[in-house]
């Protein structure tokens, strides 16, 4: 299959791409003004993008080998049933709603970023339809806009809480260097990974069950510890000792975000002074997939059994789960070159433990 045969037209008139993104430090931060650290991963996702000529949008998913086909009238009422169709949907919408012109289009999407293992598949499709949409348009909109319309999309659209670390990410990252970001004021900076290193990703097996609803959960807590604290939100508390007062969960969930702030400033600092250890750096993906574990109650027994394996593994610097948590994939920094040869030592102590894991990046 492809654009020319499923949708009988010539060729796609612009063609653009957006990779998914894996988190080193910072998880679930960023809803709450603070700071991440995330990095571009190899796969991608690509539209093709031609001009409709009956009225209608037509959107085809290679993966899931679905088509939408939905006229003028239905799609300004939102009905779409098809979900990977609402993030494509939600993507013009949000672009219609601040004034611009979308045609009905025609939309061809393929990806290699796995999907529902934390690695922002649904991030990297609505960028990659951003930017085809702009270039077919001729938007003048930027990379930052295209993270923020991004995240509002899914948002409204997906119905998803998220914070704006994957959208920025996917539109701003690259496989090379960190993005270092300050979610309230989206000043940035990229930084080289640690040297000497090398990123090693796998899926746990495990699906991320319970994201939705815990994720939210987790989202209402930490207003409520912060309006209890009196600040705006948990990023302007940086003193550890000042979330004791809360009531539990609270205060383990604010002692969460607290010292993953922390983390995060303390990782890059190191990273800035040229003098970064691997060993430091590792020290504190550990200590992030402890507090995710303890205080913020995000992991599940697989992700603790492989995260642990990981640790104890030669050649591995440090380890964590990534993303939202509640299942989903482990990152690693390892010693660059010995990703293959640690995942596999890995991996079979973690099928010993009678899990499946896979290996996402780093293979
Ligand atoms: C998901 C959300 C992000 C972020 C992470 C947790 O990936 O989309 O905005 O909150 O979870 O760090």
């Amino acid at each position: 299959m492809n654009f020319q045969t499923i949708f009988n037209q010539k060729l796609p008139q612009v063609e653009a791409l957006a990779p998914g993104r894996v988190n080193l430090l910072g998880e679930h931060t960023d809803y709450n003004d603070g700071f991440v650290l995330p990095t571009a991963i190899p796969q991608q996702t690509v539209v093709q993008i031609g001009l409709s000529d009956d009225r209608m949008y037509h959107f085809y998913s290679e993966n899931l080998d679905e088509r939408v086909d939905i006229g003028e009238e239905s799609f300004r009422a939102g009905e779409m049933q098809e979900e990977y169709g609402r993030y494509i949907f939600g993507c013009i919408q949000v672009l219609k709603e601040v004034g611009y012109t979308i045609s009905p289009i025609n939309l061809y999407v393929k990806s290699s970023v796995p999907l529902g293992s934390g690695l922002s598949s649904s991030a990297a499709l609505e960028v990659a339809t951003i930017r085809g949409i702009r270039q077919l348009f001729n938007l003048p909109i930027n990379d930052v806009e295209i993270a923020q319309f991004a995240q509002k999309a899914e948002i409204q659209y997906a119905r998803v809480q998220c914070g704006i670390m994957d959208q920025m990410a996917s539109s701003l990252a690259d496989t090379k260097h960190m993005l270092f970001l300050d979610t309230r004021t989206l000043e940035r900076c990229v930084l080289p990974l640690p040297e000497g290193s090398s990123i090693l990703v796998i899926d746990s097996g495990v699906p991320r069950t319970l994201a939705g609803s815990g994720y939210n959960q987790r989202r209402a807590e930490c207003e409520q510890a912060a309006q209890l604290l009196g600040v705006k939100a948990l990023r302007d508390i940086s003193d550890v000792s000042l979330v004791e007062t809360l009531p539990e969960p609270l205060r383990r969930r604010a002692r969460h975000v607290v010292t993953e702030n922390n983390r995060v400033l303390k990782a890059i600092q190191n990273v800035e002074m040229q003098h970064v250890s691997l060993q430091k750096f590792g020290e504190l993906m550990n200590a992030s997939h402890a507090s995710l574990r303890d205080d913020y109650e995000v992991s599940v027994p697989a992700l603790d059994i492989l995260v642990d394996i990981l640790q104890k593994t030669p050649g591995v610097f440090g380890a964590r789960l990534t993303g939202a948590g509640f299942g989903g994939a482990t990152v690693a920094l390892v010693a660059a070159g010995e990703e293959k040869n640690i995942a596999e030592q890995v991996l079979k102590q973690y099928n010993h433990a009678g899990y499946t894991g896979n290996i996402l990046v780093g293979a």
